[in-house]
């Protein structure tokens, strides 16, 4: 049986097998999520808390809306309010909420690492939605269901990741998803901004876009992350949208049915121009916001099932769960 993790962490510690069936129970969650009712009872009597330590728009709302449609109890954090900023750490926050015994943690944190920290500290099930540079397993996930449905597969395809790769945790597992199932996976964007080591690592490397972006089926255009920079990275913005935003021109050495992806939140004029991102033709934006809150439907589905097998099992064991 595939999925049998105790967190989702990153994409990393996944099989070809798990993705697959995460994947498919997306699929079924996006039929639920067109109907007029969108309930199901997998999360029924569970609680989830959501943590989020850095801004989100699509990420927080798609996980909490998510939780509400699984049936759980949904709380979301405020982490400007929170004692956090009276000094506690991140690890006693955490260890607190353990306390009122929630099954679902959902934690975006500033720091690499800092979610698979706190896995380590809480019984429930932790999921990654977005730790500083490293890891953001479910946006990789639903970028993979998104190209599913766009082309029929997730394998040999050829996908170009653009721009700002050093700061994207959303490059960094959608790398490695890629990879692992099996695609050809192009990192095209200025030197300044790939991270170090990565043609060493066999990795093809484009600091041209139109080299970078010939016969690719996917182009995945990703945002500047001026929060993780510290200078001297850009001349300046006009300069990079000329050389590295995607306009029709560029687009055009894809293939004539190429995909348009951003992980959002965009920044038009910068690395999108704003008609090549409004164009249903090509642009497929707004249907991976839909395939976010699928996703995260069977990400958490899955994860509540082996939390009730972990718990069935320590039960018959004698233990008071
Ligand atoms: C991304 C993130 O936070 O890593 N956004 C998202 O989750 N949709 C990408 C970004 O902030 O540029």
């Amino acid at each position: 049986m595939a999925f049998r993790a105790r967190h989702l962490l990153g994409i990393e510690h996944l099989t070809q097998d798990d993705i697959r069936t995460v994947l498919d129970l997306a699929d079924s969650y996006v039929d639920l999520n067109r109907r007029t009712v969108k309930k199901t009872d997998a999360l029924e009597g569970m609680t989830q808390i959501n943590m989020f330590f850095e801004n989100s728009t699509r990420t927080q709302a798609s996980f909490e809306l998510a939780g509400k449609r699984l049936g759980a109890d949904v709380m979301n954090m405020s982490m400007q309010t929170s004692s956090v900023k009276k000094g506690e750490t991140l690890i006693d926050t955490a260890m607190t909420l353990n306390a009122m015994h929630p099954d679902l943690l959902v934690v975006r944190h500033q720091n690499s690492g800092a979610v698979d920290l706190l896995a380590q500290k809480v019984e429930c099930a932790v999921l990654n939605a977005g730790d500083g540079r490293h890891e953001h397993p479910t946006q990789a996930l639903l970028d993979a269901l998104t190209i599913r449905r766009e082309k029929g597969r997730i394998q040999r395809l050829t996908v170009a990741i653009c721009g700002d790769i050093a700061h994207s945790r959303v490059a960094r597992s959608n790398l490695i998803l890629l990879g692992k199932m099996e695609n050809r996976v192009r990192l095209v964007g200025p030197p300044t901004l790939m991270p170090a080591g990565v043609a060493e690592l066999g990795i093809e490397v484009y600091d041209d876009m139109r080299e970078g972006l010939r016969d690719a089926d996917v182009v995945m255009m990703l945002r500047l992350q001026k929060e993780r920079m510290d200078g001297g990275f850009l001349p300046s913005e006009r300069e990079y949208f000329h050389r590295y935003g995607l306009d029709a021109e560029k687009l055009s050495y894809a293939k004539d049915d190429a995909i348009v992806m951003h992980p959002g939140p965009m920044n038009r004029g910068v690395e999108i121009d704003g008609t090549i991102a409004d164009d249903i033709n090509r642009s497929v934006i707004q249907e991976q916001v839909e395939m976010g809150v699928a996703v995260r439907m069977a990400c958490m589905d899955l994860l509540a099932q082996n939390l009730r097998r972990e718990r069935g099992r320590a039960l018959t064991e004698g233990q008071y769960v």
